[in-house]
């Protein structure tokens, strides 16, 4: 494994890659494991000791011990925050407040913002299939400038002041703020517990780089999701790439030594959207049951497919990966042939190649498929790549010469060892 001292994970497709396995074996050697921006519409699901834990917010590394830090970049429920610290617990990691720093930028997810949420996606002719956990008018929130910030609300006078401010400013506030008394009432108790963990993170990150510490960033969603670069309207509300990480926590670029991006062996997508090799045969609803795609936040249904490569390129180019990690090759054991899309073919516009900044002409897409032979066989839950069967091998250097990177970890399981290394 890689030496990188400042490492970057991050998701190449849309979401649900199974990243939280990879960082959870990456943190291994990490000191340090950063959130940089999402909030509780993530879900990494982690076994210990074969039994299953899912964080929201809370990076992977806490099953590990190591000190986790949640960025101004992100968005933090401070309810489920909390709660997940309690769930930590349970399993014996015992978060301490030099264990968890919180920055003090990143923003507040409140009742409006919930609420805002819910209210858009139930009442709008084209939802998005959002999470309604609040995400979007969060960070809304932050770009009008009236946001609530984590500093801001672990402080009782500028938590208030923010809510004043609030009635008297924000159009239907008021009104709701009555409604959900008691919602806001559990805003403020839980105000106190969050209190202890929040800090100036950012700059006791700057500090660990300079002292030679070991860090991993964990994106959250995927590349395709990315406010700008993804499949717009139909994305997150943050910038999930390698760029969004420097942005948020507030490091230069050239701090960065790696950036894995992660991907399934086949496709998945959550909520709407274009999806070239979305598969409504009896092959989807295989991958949809053997990958047991449901998703970890909000238990929707995963749409399933073929891998796509021109989705996969692009991911590879716009947060410039060094190396891809194939997860949950497992799953296609029992296919006889498995397709990737190496190009899509649009009715007027023709063979297309790099992915289409219009989710209409990506709809009206179909896709160009390459397709391999299936190994027909299980897997070796570890080793190396080397050792796999000859059909898997050729699958997995098919991909890497499609998409001119090298693959250097596959995943052949939901569990820590489950991971086969070049
Ligand atoms: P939001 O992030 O809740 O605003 O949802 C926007 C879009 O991103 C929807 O299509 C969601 O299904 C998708 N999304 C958000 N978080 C995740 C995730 O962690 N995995 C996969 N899809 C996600």
């Amino acid at each position: 494994m890689s030496k990188a001292r400042v490492s970057v994970i991050i998701g190449a497709q849309w979401g649900d890659e199974g990243k939280g396995k990879w960082v959870d074996i990456l943190a291994e050697k990490a000191d340090i494991v950063v959130r940089f921006q999402g909030g509780n519409n993530a879900g990494h699901t982690l076994y210990k000791d074969g039994q299953k834990i899912v964080l929201h917010q809370i990076p992977s590394g806490a099953l590990r011990q190591q000190t986790c830090m949640l960025g101004a970049g992100v968005v933090v429920n401070p309810t489920q925050l909390i709660s997940e610290i309690e769930t930590l617990n349970e399993f014996g990691v015992d978060l301490s407040q030099s264990q968890l720093w919180l920055s003090a930028r990143a923003h507040v997810i409140t009742p409006w913002t919930i609420f805002q949420d819910c209210q858009r996606e139930q009442k709008s002719t084209s939802p998005i299939g959002t999470t309604k956990r609040g995400i979007g008018p969060t960070y809304a929130d932050k770009a009008h400038r009236i946001g609530l910030r984590l500093g801001d609300y672990a402080n009782t006078e500028s938590r208030h002041a923010w809510i004043e401010k609030m009635k008297a400013e924000a159009f239907g506030f008021s009104d709701f703020y009555q409604h959900a008394r008691d919602d806001w009432r559990e805003f403020d108790l839980v105000a106190e517990k969050i209190a202890a963990y929040v800090c100036d993170a950012e700059a006791k990150l700057r500090h660990a780089i300079k002292d030679g510490k070991n860090i991993l960033l964990e994106g959250a969603q995927g590349s395709l999701l990315d406010i700008d670069h993804g499949t717009y309207p139909f994305v997150t509300s943050s910038h999930t790439i390698l760029g969004g990480a420097c942005a948020s926590l507030g490091l230069g670029a050239k701090v960065i030594d790696q950036v894995w991006g992660v991907s399934k062996a086949y496709a998945t997508r959550v909520g709407e959207g274009p999806m070239t090799t979305e598969l409504f045969d009896e092959v989807g609803a295989y991958l949809a049951d053997r990958g047991k795609e449901k998703g970890a936040t909000t238990g929707r249904p995963r749409r399933c497919g073929w891998l796509d490569l021109v989705a996969l390129r692009y991911a590879i180019d716009v947060n410039g990966f060094d190396s891809i990690i194939l997860n949950k090759m497992d799953v296609l054991n029992d296919l006889d042939v498995i397709k990737v899309a190496v190009a899509y073919k649009h009715p007027q516009l023709g063979e297309i190649r790099e992915m289409p900044w219009d989710p209409n002409v990506i709809a009206k897409c179909e896709p160009v498929y390459q397709s391999f032979k299936g190994w027909k066989c299980d897997l070796p839950e570890s080793g190396k790549i080397a050792d796999l069967p000859q059909a898997a091998k050729d699958y997995i250097i098919g991909i890497s010469e499609l998409c001119k990177i090298p693959i250097e970890m596959v995943g052949t399981g939901v569990n820590r060892h489950n991971a086969l290394y070049k």
